[in-house]
């Protein structure tokens, strides 16, 4: 009985294990952590965003989608489209949209993405990233498309409006922009 505890013990650390290094692999590889955007920016997107059935709103990047998840339920009628290059939150964000018509799911990289037909555009990066982003959204997005960033500035933009976590009044805001 005690083996057995403990080889079941030993494998769920190989897995924890190999996880945690895939997770950090692909953190190097694509130069962008997994973390989420916290609740208090998703209900506020939630709650503040007019979306109709005109928009096509795309999150570059969507991790597990919980944005996409709380949105789509919220615009039934606007679409929304995630990518993600990771295989897990992939995976998870697929699982979680499985109910939204709405809401589609895609494996891939986003640089590489047609977003033409984009009106909104999420994404939460880091400052390294930033440049890269600036430069995608200057290169392939038409004008008049909505842009919000969580916690870090695109550089050289100039933000129509910045929200800070409404409890704390301080800490990473959402940034919107206009192109
Ligand atoms: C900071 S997380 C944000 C996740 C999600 N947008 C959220 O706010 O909950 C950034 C995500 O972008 C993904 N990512 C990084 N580079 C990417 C690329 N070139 N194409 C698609 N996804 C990418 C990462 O795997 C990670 O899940």
């Amino acid at each position: 009985m005690l083996l057995v505890f403990l080889l079941l013990f030993l494998l769920g650390c190989i897995i924890a294990v190999v996880f945690c290094l895939n997770a950090l692999v692909d953190t190097l590889r694509f130069g962008l952590p997994f973390v989420s955007t916290p609740r208090w920016a998703i209900t506020w997107l939630r709650d503040n965003l007019q979306l109709t059935e005109h928009d096509v709103v795309y999150e570059l990047g969507c991790g597990s989608a919980p944005l996409l998840v709380a949105l789509g339920r919220k615009f039934p009628a606007a679409k929304f489209i995630g990518i993600e290059i990771q295989w897990w939150p992939f995976l998870l964000a697929k699982w979680r949209t499985r109910r939204l018509a709405n809401v589609r799911i895609r494996s891939g990289d986003f640089l590489k993405e047609d977003l033409s037909s984009a009106t909104v555009i999420y994404g939460f990066y880091i400052t390294n990233f930033m440049p890269k982003v600036a430069k995608l959204l200057e290169q392939k997005l038409r004008a008049g498309v909505q842009i919000i960033s969580f916690g870090f500035a695109i550089p050289d933009w100039t933000p129509t409006k910045e929200i800070a976590n409404p409890k704390t009044g301080h800490g990473s805001k959402i940034q919107l922009y206009q192109k």
